[in-house]
């Protein structure tokens, strides 16, 4: 994806019911403006994406999947597929550190993922970070590389510019324990870096790479300004109309400011 808009990404993951999250929707239409520079996402529950995607200004929000299944169609119970979400989404989470450490989701899984949605026109937010083990270990770049290689291992060079990246650090999330702005630099460096290797100069610089991990109102600009972060993917402060509208409005400001 182009880095001209900053991208902020609210994953609600297992919270919100269906009227709960289109309430919230609404009241969160009333508090931000859209701007032609920030792209607000919103990934609720699947069961609220049809709700929300009638609902919506689709210039003012676009929507995203959590999770779905690599297939098209087919004898999978309980599952859904890029192909069901096609037109209803316009983005997709695919390796959140979530679905890979409590549901075992294989570099193979995620890769195939990053595949469908991609044959899907979905736009694939492929999450990469590591534990705080990896990270005591000085292992941060080499699971970041790992990772990439793992979800990107199909990708060609036209398909990549549909992609975007984010690095989470896993003890990061939902910790309340944000990582130093510095850090997070160094890990995009090393991700881009990575990009760079594979796909060229130009590649890695027009790559989308976001930043999520205990992101608040308070500590989004710090990111922002980031000359490396081209946007936020937030958890808990996304479920809060008012705390996540504060980090929209902060998005539009930061990138003001890099200009
Ligand atoms: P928190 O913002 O709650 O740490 O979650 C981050 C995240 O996992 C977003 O996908």
């Amino acid at each position: 994806m182009a880095r001209n808009k900053t991208l902020i990404v609210g994953n609600f993951k297992m919270n919100l019911g269906v009227g709960e999250a289109s309430l919230y929707v609404h009241e969160l239409s009333q508090l931000v403006k859209s701007h032609n520079d920030v792209e607000v996402v919103l990934a609720p529950t699947a069961l609220a994406l049809q709700t929300i995607s009638l609902q919506v200004n689709h210039r003012q929000f676009k929507l995203a999947a959590q999770n779905f299944y690599w297939r098209d169609h087919g004898a999978y119970t309980g599952e859904i597929s890029a192909s069901q979400l096609r037109g209803i989404v316009q983005f997709g989470l695919v390796g959140h550190s979530e679905r890979r450490h409590i549901f075992h989701d294989s570099d193979k899984d995620i890769r195939a993922k990053v595949q469908a949605a991609i044959r899907n026109h979905i736009t694939p937010i492929l999450c990469v970070g590591e534990t705080a083990f990896e990270r005591s270990e000085g292992e941060t770049a080499a699971v970041l590389h790992d990772q990439l290689i793992g979800g990107l291992a199909n990708v060609t060079s036209d398909e990549l510019e549909e992609i975007v990246i984010a690095y989470e650090p896993v003890w990061a999330i939902g910790t309340g324990q944000n990582a130093l702005p510095h850090d997070v630099s160094m890990a995009i460096r090393a991700i881009r870096n990575q990009i760079k290797h594979l796909y060229g100069a130009k590649a890695s610089e027009e790559i989308q790479v976001l930043y999520g991990g205990s992101v608040t109102a308070d500590s989004a600009s710090d990111y922002l300004v980031l000359p490396d972060v081209d946007g936020l993917l937030v958890g808990g402060a996304s479920l809060d109309a008012h705390a996540f509208s504060d980090i929209i409005k902060k998005a539009h400001k930061g990138l003001a400011a890099k200009r």
